[in-house]
């Protein structure tokens, strides 16, 4: 007999049993149903609907149960549907009477919400501490690193000499608004909908403000039909997730890319990367690649959601038990990408030798030699058009500008002198660009301090 089983004459099709239960998956959230529970029955109680008796009785039930299922004495019944009614039924199992009250003032839509965001209000912070580890190796490689010259790309040409610890404080910045976001998320998602019943609360006294308190709710929903059918914290999750995959692909692309011989910056340890099954000579960037890979998943899990979410009328439907698996996926797929990526990136070795060399050829310092004209006194349009023209000549003859005569600088303009050396150096180039959020060493050294102040949390 199902819970809900009294208006019923026929017993549910196998194949509908199947279809709609959604035990497998939702028996995640057991800790949280429980919980939930355990702070509905107190206020049961303190509203008068339960006696002291009954509450005491349901609490022990309940944590007999959660017990039971950490020590894998449990196995769950496909016929009663979900987690909320898998519990239910093994409380009454357990304890009689008593058990057949907890639902009292009470609907699994509701609770499925109340569940929901317990559970992001348990998981984010652990994402969060994943992502100030993350954020620590690269404070620490950045400090080590500080002096170390590699190029910088555009449309992935070399465009000019930037420090390695610059680069690796760029992720720095794309993971702080990641953590950022799931803070705004779990600020948002913070309202208790327990009580809205099915839709539309009920006619019993509850109190509903300490169910909030004991929950650690800030405030509690405003609106019943609302706070069944909202996701909206769901997609926000999931987009912030989507950002902060998108943010470790790109890193990843950038690893792969500086793991090949052709651009030879990096080796990945041997612990972090993988062979060919054919290849002997082949080590290959795979965890770096599967990360890439993931990032797809999860877009799809935020696009899923919306399209689950687009066009339901008020209040629930049964479309939204499909918010759960897109959730847990995501979850895991990030919390597993961050927990392979964060001692890859720690572990590699960077060939700062070979990133030195790559930065001084490419004409890397034209932009310095057409600011050098601009002090001068020439306007930068004109400036820019003198040192292509620089380039040209150089490039035709097969020279750089180290090689260059004063009156052969002279020759393009008289504006050169012989100062003009200074400033052809790598060292020079990045040096000189001490602005605010700039590369050189002294700027990323204020970065940097800006960095440990974030993770200390001041
Ligand atoms: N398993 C359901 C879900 O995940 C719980 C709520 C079901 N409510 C209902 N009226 N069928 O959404």
């Amino acid at each position: 007999m199902k819970l809900w089983g009294g208006r019923f004459t026929r017993t549910t099709d196998r194949l509908v049993e199947d279809f709609h239960s959604s035990i497998s998956f939702d028996q995640w959230l057991y800790r949280e149903d429980i919980a939930g529970s355990i702070a509905h029955a107190r206020m049961l109680a303190a509203t008068g609907l339960l006696t002291a008796a009954e509450r005491d009785q349901i609490i022990k039930g309940l944590e007999s149960i959660k017990a039971d299922i950490e020590a894998g004495r449990v196995s769950f019944d496909l016929a009663a549907e979900d987690i909320h009614m898998n519990i239910e039924k093994l409380l009454t199992e357990r304890i009689g009477e008593a058990g057949k009250k907890l639902h009292t003032a009470r609907s699994r839509n509701d609770q499925v919400a109340l569940d929901l965001r317990l559970y992001l209000k348990r998981e984010i912070p652990r994402l969060q501490e994943l992502l100030i580890a993350l954020q620590k190796v690269l404070v620490e490689l950045a400090e080590k690193h500080l002096h170390s010259i590699m190029p910088g790309y555009t449309h992935l040409q070399k465009a000019q000499p930037v420090t390695l610890a610059h680069h690796l404080l760029a992720y720095f910045e794309m993971f702080y608004r990641d953590r950022q976001r799931l803070h705004d998320c779990l600020q948002r998602l913070n309202v208790l909908p327990l009580g809205a019943g099915a839709l539309a609360g009920t006619t019993l006294p509850i109190d509903r403000e300490m169910v909030a308190r004991e929950l650690g709710f800030r405030e509690v929903s405003y609106n019943s039909l609302d706070a069944v059918s909202d996701r909206d914290f769901v997609v926000e999750f999931l987009a912030a997730a989507s950002l902060l995959m998108m943010h470790l692909s790109r890193f990843c692309e950038e690893l792969i890319l500086w793991s090949s011989e052709e651009f030879g910056f990096i080796e990945l340890d041997d612990a972090y990367s993988t062979g060919s099954s054919m290849m002997p000579q082949k080590k290959n960037p795979d965890v770096a690649e599967l990360v890439r890979g993931k990032t797809g998943r999860v877009y799809g899990h935020l696009l899923g959601m919306l399209t689950v979410l687009k066009g339901l009328p008020l209040a629930y439907n049964k479309d939204l038990q499909e918010d759960k698996e897109a959730l847990f996926d995501a979850l895991d797929t990030v919390k597993g990408c961050l927990m392979v990526f964060t001692p890859m990136l720690a572990t590699i070795k960077f060939k700062t030798e070979r990133m030195r060399q790559a930065a001084e050829g490419g004409f890397a310092n034209a932009t310095d030699v057409a600011e050098y004209l601009v002090r001068k006194g020439l306007p930068f349009r004109e400036a820019h058009a003198v040192v292509g023209a620089l380039v040209l000549d150089c490039l035709q003859k097969g020279r750089s500008f180290k090689d260059l005569t004063l009156a052969e600088w002279q020759s393009f303009s008289p504006l050169f002198g012989e100062d003009i050396s200074n400033y052809l150096s790598i060292e020079a180039c990045v040096n000189g660009r001490d602005l605010p959020g700039g590369p050189a060493p002294a700027a990323v050294s204020k970065a940097l301090e800006r960095a440990r102040r974030l993770l200390a949390g001041k």
